[in-house]
């Protein structure tokens, strides 16, 4: 996919020049409430482990258009063991207790009593907006060990009833759940599991159109997504996979019956996403991409909110598969890859990326990836 650098920071509100417009984007992409929480707009930041920390939380927050961010996943169990031992809350919730509201954090387990004390405590004394549940998961580790995450789509029952649990205890804070279509291709459940939670008094319900067996291969199913919206009748339903620009997004929202958005991987290097989304969504004109040097910029922020927290060597470390997000689809993104992946210290990071963003070149300009909603746009898949 092609992507533009031009020259004029995103977010501004003011850059017009050569953006798309989306004169009559669809009514519906207006607020959603979360039993009592507003989510405006309906864009929601998807919980990725080992991404979605407070830096990258604060980046999304400065660019603007989102609605709900989220924390990586959090392991209830490993919450209650850290605890007993009056260790520090869990990494995972740096920043949680400052960062400005709403915030939703998500946990993963499939004890109810484990999921129903967690919650609680993060809607009481962290006071979190949203509790997620984590019902999507498909790695080894969570879904075949733990039998938890992606594993209880096989029996949409007993999620419910952990659904249920968790509601209770952490009333009056919202509780939703994510999942994915189902376990396997031939063991699609996402419409009975969509019932078992509401039923079980969840505020909303996030789909991502694969199954576990699926990880991230091929394609996200937005017509088995769309199913899904029969099968609620109270709660929003959140449609999650494959979308990564403006354009995709307006068409999701034009022809599928969902009420908000959930991005993840596209916005990992593009935190402007949002913003233009939201944008777009508005039939206001797309903010354009940063130029190069902002972005560059932007990158050796992050860095620096990331070491200030973990430290040179950890933070450099964790900083490699950042990096690689902001560089994707730049020139000389291959090599940059390369390189940073072998950087040990912030000396060698500035470096590398000095070379693939370099400051004050003019850059190259490509094509804006939102579209207008022509009918090219229309055929376009989310
Ligand atoms: C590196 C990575 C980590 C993820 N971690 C989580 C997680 O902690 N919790 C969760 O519910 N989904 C997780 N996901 C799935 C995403 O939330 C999202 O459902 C998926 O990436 C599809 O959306 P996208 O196509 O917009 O990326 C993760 C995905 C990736 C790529």
């Amino acid at each position: 996919m092609a992507e533009a650098y031009p020259e004029l920071p995103a977010n501004d509100g003011r850059n017009t020049s050569n953006s798309a417009e989306f004169p009559d984007a669809p009514r519906r992409a207006g607020p959603l409430m979360f039993g009592p929480v507003a989510i405006d707009p309906p864009l929601l930041q998807a919980p990725m482990a080992g991404f979605t920390n407070y830096a990258y939380r604060q980046i999304v927050r400065q660019f603007g258009g989102v609605g709900l961010p989220a924390t990586e996943m959090l392991c209830a169990r490993s919450f209650v063991w850290q605890d007993a031992q009056r260790a520090e809350p869990p990494e995972r919730l740096w920043g949680v207790l400052d960062e400005p509201r709403p915030l939703a954090v998500q946990i993963w387990d499939n004890d109810p009593q484990v999921l129903a004390q967690v919650g609680s405590r993060l809607a009481r004394e962290f006071r979190v907006s949203v509790v997620d549940l984590n019902f999507g998961c498909p790695v080894p580790r969570v879904a075949q060990r733990a039998q938890s995450g992606s594993y209880l789509l096989q029996d949409p029952e007993r999620l419910g009833r952990l659904v249920e649990c968790v509601v209770r205890a952490c009333h009056p804070t919202p509780v939703t759940a994510k999942i994915r279509l189902g376990c396997r291709p031939e063991q699609i459940t996402c419409c009975e599991v969509a019932e078992a939670v509401e039923q079980a008094g969840a505020a909303a319900l996030t789909v991502h159109g694969r199954t576990a067996r699926d990880l991230f291969r091929g394609q996200a199913d937005w017509e088995r997504i769309a199913a899904v919206k029969a099968h609620l009748r109270r709660i929003p339903l959140i449609g999650n996979g494959d979308l990564d620009s403006a354009a995709k997004a307006v068409a999701a929202f034009r022809r599928y019956p969902v009420d908000g958005l959930m991005i993840g991987r596209a916005a990992l290097g593009r935190p402007w996403l949002f913003r233009q989304i939201q944008a777009a969504l508005a039939g206001q004109p797309i903010p354009e991409e940063p130029s190069a040097e902002l972005q560059r910029e932007l990158l050796l922020h992050h860095f620096e909110l990331v070491v200030q927290r973990f430290g040179a060597e950890k933070g450099t470390m964790l900083m490699r598969k950042y990096a690689c997000c902001y560089a994707q689809g730049r020139p000389g993104a291959r090599q940059f890859r390369s390189q940073v992946a072998r950087v040990a210290s912030p000396a060698d990071f500035r470096n590398v990326v000095a070379r693939v963003f370099p400051k004050g070149r003019p850059t190259a300009c490509v094509t804006q990836t939102a579209e207008p909603p022509n009918a090219e746009t229309e055929r376009a898949r989310p």
